[in-house]
């Protein structure tokens, strides 16, 4: 709904945006400004004619997605499945802003805008306010921003604290870092019950994943934070296996930063735009290690020299992947009305009966996540001596999770198109191919280049 005072061609309207709910907008937005009208505001409000758009959606939502037929897809937490309904918006922006408007486009579509506005639907399943959050590069590289950062903040400070459960890019990540700025820095990296107790006076930053990519572990990011604030540290969550996974509330953390990927549960597609948050107010003190153009605060004037952004862009680098930007933003639209607590519910009732089941069926295998739910992210991985080989037996009868060295066979469970039926025929193969030692194959025993 518009509420705009009449106006001529040419002129400038000043307009009032009402919506229904926040998460479709930004493209209506896009399509105002292109009527060369300016938003003097947005307000959410509930219309009594359209109550199921602001409703909560009861999950699963299945046919938002295109699962392929028989397939039981427990790899959300690596690659998440197909939207309904992306490609033909990906195809319209293929054809209509690529096709017919070409150069035109980083105007007349704003793909120059997309950045910051995709990056508020993803801050929103954060806890991330407007504006704090923006799109690009891939999650090493928004790593590798966050921490050289983070080193700025805290020059007196040489260690930077991680735990062994870490995803190896990150650590990968701070050691380049430190090698580059040969300053004397250590990168500590300690077990994950450890972490708390290893933060002390000397640490300039603490670099965690929130849930572990193996057993899918999870920290508590309030108590961390709470502790490398109290000994002075800045911190960094890796949020890759939370967002759209487990409620996440940046703003009530207080962390500094937050970094993610997009292709695993918020199903951007593969390739997919990484995520960075800034604290908004710290944003104006970060000197960007990347000082690429587009994170300059006037790319178009072309100066000689390195001018941060005064907002959240100063974090862009280089030119946004247009293409594959928008596959998000249509992605993000599955999220429209679902409520992250009940997609937590939904994960530890799902994977409970996963853990159940396989208990009492597969002997052979060992439970190798927390067997607290609270404590476990929304995946659970077991671990078998001959996991690979199993777990591509089990693929290969359509039931996709995937394998991690040296023996964890990984799940996820993801409530917006997994139920209960899914659970248990995931569990009768898998029992299956236990049982008859399907796995002992010779087209399963040797290792893909991707497992
Ligand atoms: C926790 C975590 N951090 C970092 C990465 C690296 O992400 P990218 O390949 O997008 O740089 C991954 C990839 O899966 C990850 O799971």
């Amino acid at each position: 709904m518009v509420d705009a005072p009449a106006s001529g061609a040419g002129v400038r309207m000043d307009v009032e945006v009402r919506v229904l709910s926040w998460a479709p907008i930004s493209q209506n937005l896009w399509m105002l400004d292109r009527l060369h009208c300016r938003i003097m505001g947005v307000m959410v409000v509930p219309d009594r004619c359209d109550q199921g758009s602001m409703m909560t959606k009861t999950l699963p939502i299945k046919d938002k997605f295109v699962l392929p037929e028989g397939m039981i897809y427990l790899d959300g937490n690596s690659l998440g499945p197909l939207p309904r309904g992306l490609e033909q918006h990906l195809s319209k922006v293929v054809t209509d802003q690529w096709g017919q408007h070409l150069i035109k486009g980083w105007n007349l579509d704003d793909w120059m805008g997309q950045p910051v506005a995709v990056g508020d639907m993803v801050g929103r399943l954060i806890g991330a306010p407007q504006g704090s959050v923006v799109m690009g590069d891939t999650l090493s590289i928004k790593v590798y921003q966050a921490l050289s950062a983070a080193l700025q903040m805290r020059p007196d400070r040489k260690v930077v604290i991680s735990d062994s459960g870490n995803f190896p890019s990150d650590l990968y990540m701070a050691q380049g870092l430190i090698a580059q700025l040969n300053a004397g820095h250590e990168l500590r990296i300690v077990a994950p019950e450890d972490v708390t107790d290893a933060i002390t006076t000397e640490v300039a930053a603490v670099m965690i994943t929130q849930v572990d990519y193996r057993s899918g572990r999870m920290h508590d990011m309030g108590p961390i934070t709470q502790k490398a604030h109290d000994a002075g540290a800045v911190m960094i969550w890796d949020l890759a296996h939370s967002a759209g996974a487990v409620p996440v509330d940046v703003a009530a953390t207080d962390c500094e930063f937050a970094v993610g990927c997009t292709y695993k549960y918020l199903n951007g597609g593969p390739g997919a735009p990484a995520f960075i948050y800034v604290r908004p107010d710290i944003t104006p003190g970060i000197a960007p290690a990347l000082a690429g153009w587009l994170g300059h605060d006037a790319p178009f004037a072309f100066e000689p020299g390195y001018r941060p952004a005064k907002d959240i862009e100063r974090m862009r680098v280089g030119t946004p992947p247009v293409l594959q930007m928008a596959a998000l933003e249509a992605a993000m639209g599955v999220w429209d009305g679902v409520d992250m607590h009940d997609v937590r519910t939904a994960s530890i009732r799902l994977s409970e009966l996963f853990i159940a089941e396989v208990e009492a069926r597969c002997p052979a295998l060992t439970l190798a996540s927390p067997r607290d739910p609270q404590a476990r992210g929304s995946q659970v991985s077991f671990a078998f001596e001959q996991g690979y080989a199993a777990m591509q037996a089990l693929i290969a009868q359509h039931v996709i999770g995937d394998f991690r060295a040296p023996d964890i066979m990984r799940f996820g469970f993801t409530p917006l198109y997994l139920d209960e039926a899914d659970i248990h025929r995931a569990v009768d193969v898998l029992a299956d191919v236990l049982d008859n030692r399907l796995w002992d194959d010779p087209r399963f025993l040797t290792p893909s280049r991707v497992t």
